[in-house]
């Protein structure tokens, strides 16, 4: 039998509460899809949560939970590498080696560093966003609080996830994609640095569809942790339900063909992310025509998120009381993962000059 080489996937999502329904379409929904077609590998980002100092126990009950979610959104160990990032100590020896050619400025330069950083001191964006204002803010911050390090770092540890794993596709939301941009230039400069053509470099991936953003409840924006507006995999109905019946709308269309306001686009995108083509056709025609009821659409969004999250929910409680089943599935996944990261890690050790005597 002919063994075709698949192209390597990978993605992780960082333990720093439940999924919710941005995480799904925009990121899990495609992890799952890939599975039959690549070589896939999926992890939880324990490590990278540590750059915010959580809580010990909030960390490790997260860290079960994404994992179960995962499972139970239909990851199979069968047919992906599942894994715990901090299950890999590989890892942690690349990046201390990765960082050797990684600049410090560069990395003071990234936009999802300078975001973190001013949240650790509690100082809000300046009217001076210059890099040089923001280092005089980091360096010399007169307050008792501090920028960890390993914030700093951050997207060296993520090019290492995705290097070691010589991966090329990574499905991610468009907030990482300067991280894959610099994974890219890490790689390039490694190789050209050493003359040798080891880490490939990879690509944002998103399986044919177009890019979602999962809109949040209240009217604006993005659904998302912080913003405190999600919808979780995981909501009991009753709370489901009363969370779409809460969400922002207008007070309706009063003439034909009206413009759409942005909580109503909003919910318009919701319904076309859960409900079929002939649901979202028949809603745009009572807006177009003004008959609609925005406490009908609600409920038929409730109702369709619920034929997505239920089988999820359903399953969620089983895996999170099979403990011996979740540490099978980490002890393969982990296995399967340190394999491909041992050999790099070997090869990257050799390059470098780290050799046996
Ligand atoms: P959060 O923004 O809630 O903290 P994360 O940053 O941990 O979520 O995101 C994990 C993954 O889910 C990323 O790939 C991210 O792009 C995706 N994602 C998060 N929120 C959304 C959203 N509202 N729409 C689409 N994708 C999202
Ligand atoms: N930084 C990603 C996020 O916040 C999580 C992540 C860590 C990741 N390492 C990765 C994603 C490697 C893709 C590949 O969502």
């Amino acid at each position: 039998m002919s063994e075709q080489k698949k192209e390597i996937v990978l993605s992780g999502i960082r333990p720093t509460g439940n999924l919710h329904l941005g995480n799904y379409f925009g990121a899990l929904r495609k992890f799952v899809a890939a599975q039959d077609d690549y070589d896939c590998n999926f992890f939880v980002a324990d490590l990278h949560a540590l750059t915010t100092n959580p809580d010990p126990a909030q960390l490790h009950t997260n860290a079960k939970n994404i994992l179960a979610e995962y499972l139970a959104a239909g990851l199979d160990p069968e047919k992906s590498t599942i894994f715990m990032q901090s299950d890999i100590p590989e890892l942690s020896e690349m990046y201390l080696l990765l960082n050797m050619h990684v600049g410090i400025g560069e990395l003071m330069r990234t936009a999802s560093f300078k975001d973190k950083a001013r949240k650790a001191l509690g100082i809000g964006t300046p009217a001076d966003d210059s890099d040089e204002a923001f280092e005089k803010e980091i360096i010399g911050a007169a307050t008792n609080k501090r920028v960890n390090a390993g914030l700093l770092t951050y997207p060296t540890l993520m090019a290492v996830d995705i290097l070691i794993q010589k991966a090329t596709l990574v499905p991610v939301g468009k907030d990482q994609l300067q991280h894959l941009e610099l994974t890219r230039r890490f790689a390039r400069r490694f190789n050209s640095f050493y003359g040798v053509d080891l880490l490939p470099e990879p690509k944002d991936f998103d399986f044919g569809g177009a890019p979602v953003k999962v809109p949040g409840l209240d009217g604006s924006g993005k659904m998302g942790k912080s913003e405190g507006n999600c919808i979780y995999l995981i909501d009991d109905p009753k709370v489901l339900r009363k969370k779409v019946m809460r969400a922002v709308t207008d007070e309706g269309p009063k003439e034909p063909n009206s413009p759409m306001s942005e909580p109503i686009a909003n919910l318009f995108s919701l319904l076309e992310l859960t409900s079929t083509p002939e649901v979202v056709a028949q809603f745009r025609d009572a807006y177009a025509d003004c008959s609609i009821r925005y406490g009908d659409l609600k409920k038929q969004i409730a109702e369709d998120i619920l034929k997505v999250t239920t089988p999820i929910r359903e399953r969620v409680n089983d895996i999170l009381a099979d403990d011996q089943y979740i540490a099978s599935v980490l002890r393969r996944g982990a296995e399967r993962a340190r394999e491909r990261a041992s050999k790099t890690l070997a090869e990257v050790r050799e390059v470098m000059g780290i050799r046996p005597f």
